[in-house]
């Protein structure tokens, strides 16, 4: 038998989902955190979605600078997004404390994190409130990718990279990359 749950407090039972270490730079504040709740939404126009709650900083830092960056980064960088995650910009400069290593983005102020093996540059185009998150709609500007980690079609390069998956209260996992398999329709 199934169990029934009505009253929900959480519902995390389909994670795992890629962390994305989401931020911006505005006048007053550079600010990043882990973002699991993130989908692509068209791809023409090109637009990426992130649910992001009120009380977190980096809020704040997006509605300021109108712009944001979203980078993915390998399972080795867990500890990155633990930090991220879990250390409120509202207490600690992040950034700093944790040496997050920054490169210049071609369109935005917003810098892109060096080590992400993709990241997305991206112009706010949307902000929509769904109970307690926000949905902070990026028209994507410039998608940054690093050669060795995707193959020519564009997918993921499973030997190079070993994508960050959450599983909710601070669990990781990783894929594996025997488990690859190219299936087409018979
Ligand atoms: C792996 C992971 C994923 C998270 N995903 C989200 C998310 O999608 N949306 C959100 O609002 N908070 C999410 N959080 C919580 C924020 O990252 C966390 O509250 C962070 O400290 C906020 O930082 P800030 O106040 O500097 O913005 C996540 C936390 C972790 C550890």
């Amino acid at each position: 038998m199934k169990k029934v749950t009505t009253h929900i407090k959480h519902f995390q039972y389909f994670y795992p989902y890629t962390v994305a270490v989401v931020g911006a730079k505005s006048e007053s504040r550079l600010n990043y955190m882990s973002a699991a709740w993130h989908t692509a939404l068209s791809f023409n126009p090109p637009l990426f979605g992130v649910l992001i709650s009120k009380k977190r900083m980096t809020h704040q830092v997006i509605s300021e600078a109108r712009e944001f960056t979203v980078n993915f980064i390998d399972y080795d960088r867990v500890n990155l997004s633990a930090r991220m995650g879990r250390i409120s910009g509202h207490e600690r400069d992040k950034v700093v404390e944790f040496q997050v290593q920054l490169a210049r983005a071609k369109f935005i102020r917003s810098p892109i994190l060096v080590e992400a093996y993709t990241a997305f540059e991206c112009k706010l185009a949307d902000i929509r409130a769904y109970g307690d998150h926000d949905l902070f709609v990026g028209a994507v500007l410039a998608v940054h990718t690093e050669d060795k980690s995707f193959r020519s079609d564009g997918v993921l390069n499973t030997r190079k990279v070993r994508p960050l998956l959450y599983l909710g209260s601070d669990f990781y996992v990783t894929i594996d990359s025997d488990s690859l398999k190219h299936v087409l329709p018979e």
